[in-house]
């Protein structure tokens, strides 16, 4: 508060200035007694509602919602890929995060990206075997079960079978990424599964995946093993090290799921819950609401807001490029940079009249948007909850189908940082920190979010690369606000991620006014040529005991709730 004073800030912070409606203690249920379930295909809505109402409970939905996006999104994620689950298990108020990001295979070396000067070799990291990192998802999968289901892995996981095995119905969004990523898919035989006579199929046309049912079959009865070991294993190491990849059993062997401890921030009386790194989320949006904090940017106009939006996304993500990697690997000061003194000294050098420059910030560029990955949130009738964001990065992940496994494996790999100040296909940059090591995991800026408050709880989370932490951050605003799932999840964007030093923004996300007001106050704008993101998410409000499912209108996915 002192330094906010220093600062000439004259008015300052009424805690209390933001006050959506609120129910009363006395009122608060302890249970929703209503699920929900919301994420970006039908079919995985439908297979979690399935398997909650076959008693299962949020975790075994969330492993059949998981494994069903896998299925009929193999664009965005799946079982050769990775992602973080956020849980909230409400018998003992356990927050954690189950950790089941890709993992740099053994053979992976700091510099295995550069060529013999120094120079990054084109699309290495990006396409083909060379570009992925082991599994996480499958050990992810089977950890949620024996830990937190109640009901067998087999069963949770009987409608992604079912989907491998009798097909899916393509939709516009699977078209248009079969399209974009043609002739990557032609270098393995993804190409026989996803293409028709080489080309996209029509709306309408059934994808069957046998082999890919088989796989999920093997783990589903075997657990861990029946993936990281035995047949599967061998194929995927066959297949990966025939098309040049170098993995062994040892890569296998050698990757465990990780439960860690969620990072948790206050703002304004509503309490956070994010996603730990090796997630760059949590800590970056802790940060930026921490500097936002003492400006009720709740109560003034929309260029000051979106600016202040901005400037504390630009300190955040310079700390992401400089200190956030793999924690298992290097000292991440994720304390420090979440505290709310450490905010005050950032918060020192934002001007209310003017734009930082990002030069200007000590220490340390962009391209592609609009790769791929997936976030869906489940909510059951108790009051658990999940909020899970898996991917395999960018559409198709590196495009690479493994023969007798019939997945495709990632290209997480671009998600280090493959020369320090070399920007990634988000645009991101890094340096020490987020290097490359063997075994080690890759920096993400995937987000899976939960706001507690006295209106109540929402869970959050999208896809978008680096702008998922943004995002993620103006669906936190907007529930402080008082919105609910359905508005958070449409609601207009914009972003910043300290390099470039511009706002990208939805052409609707800022009025002509806001446009001009941002200009004079220095900053430089790019409207996105399209939408971004896909935010699924859940909201629970106390008053009325009110449960909201919200898929993103810029989706295909499905929102919906169980009424028990
Ligand atoms: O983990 C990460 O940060 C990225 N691999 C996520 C990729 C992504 O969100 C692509 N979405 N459009």
């Amino acid at each position: 508060m002192m330094l906010v004073r220093a600062l000439g800030l004259s008015v300052l912070v009424l805690l209390s200035a933001c006050a959506p409606i609120v129910a009363a203690d006395a009122e608060r249920p302890l249970k929703p007694k209503t699920g929900a379930v919301a994420s970006a295909h039908p079919l995985a809505t439908e297979a979690g509602l399935e398997i909650m109402s076959r008693g299962g409970n949020a975790f075994d939905a969330a492993i059949a919602v998981s494994a069903a996006l896998g299925v009929v999104e193999p664009y965005s994620s799946g079982f050769g890929g990775g992602g973080f689950y956020l849980l909230h298990r409400v018998s003992d108020n356990l927050y954690t995060m189950v950790d089941g990001r890709e993992k740099a295979p053994l053979s992976a070396s700091r510099d295995m990206y550069l060529d013999a000067d120094g120079n990054p070799i084109p699309r290495l990291a990006k396409d083909g075997v060379l570009a992925a990192g082991i599994p996480g998802m499958p050990a992810a999968l089977v950890h949620l079960s024996q830990k937190y289901g109640k009901l067998p892995l087999a069963t949770s996981l009987e409608p992604a079978i079912r989907y491998a095995r009798e097909g899916f119905e393509v939709d516009k969004r699977f078209i248009a990424g079969v399209t974009f990523k043609k002739d990557l898919l032609k270098t393995s035989m993804a190409a026989d599964v996803f293409l028709l006579n080489g080309e996209a199929p029509p709306p309408g046309h059934i994808i069957k995946q046998p082999l890919l049912a088989k796989t999920i079959e093997r783990f589903a009865t075997g657990g861990l093993d029946g993936f990281y070991k035995g047949k599967t294993a061998k194929r995927i190491i066959k297949g990966v090290n025939e098309a040049g990849g170098d993995w062994s059993q040892a890569d296998f062997d050698q990757y465990t799921v990780v439960e860690r401890e969620p990072i948790y921030g206050t703002y304004r009386g509503s309490r956070i819950i994010s996603a730990p790194p090796p997630s760059s989320g949590g800590v970056a949006i802790i940060d930026a609401l921490n500097i936002l904090e003492p400006y009720n940017i709740h109560e003034v106009d929309g260029v000051r807001r979106k600016h202040l939006v901005v400037e504390a996304l630009r300190r955040a993500f310079r700390d992401r490029a400089q200190f956030l990697g793999d924690p298992d690997f290097v000292d991440v000061p994720t304390e420090r940079l979440t505290h709310k003194f450490y905010a005050d000294g950032q918060r020192a050098s934002i001007r209310l009249d003017r734009a930082t420059s990002s030069d200007s910030l000590p220490g340390f560029q962009p391209e592609d948007e609009g790769q791929h990955t997936t976030h869906f949130s489940v909510l059951d009738a108790d009051g658990n909850r999940v909020g899970g964001t898996q991917t395999i990065n960018f559409w198709f992940g590196g495009g690479y189908m493994v023969p007798g496994v019939g997945m495709l494996l990632n290209n997480e790999m671009d998600d280090f940082s493959i020369k320090p100040g070399v920007p990634n296909g988000y645009g991101l940059v890094g340096a020490g920190a987020n290097e490359i090591q063997p075994g080690k995991r890759m920096l993400s800026s995937m987000t899976p979010t939960f706001v507690e408050s006295d209106l109540g709880v929402a869970i959050l989370g999208t896809p978008g690369g680096s702008r998922i932490i943004s995002m993620v951050l103006l669906g936190v605003l907007e529930r402080i606000d008082g919105a609910n799932a359905e508005q958070i999840s449409a609601k207009p964007r914009y972003h910043h991620q300290y390099l470039p030093d511009s706002i990208t923004y939805e052409s609707d996300a800022f009025s002509a006014e806001e446009v001009q007001g941002l200009q004079d106050l220095g900053h430089t704008l790019k409207e996105s040529s399209r939408k971004y993101g896909n935010m699924n998410t859940i909201t629970w409000d106390y008053a009325g005991n009110k449960v909201i499912s919200g898929a993103d209108p810029r989706g295909v996915g499905l929102a919906k709730i169980r009424v028990y």
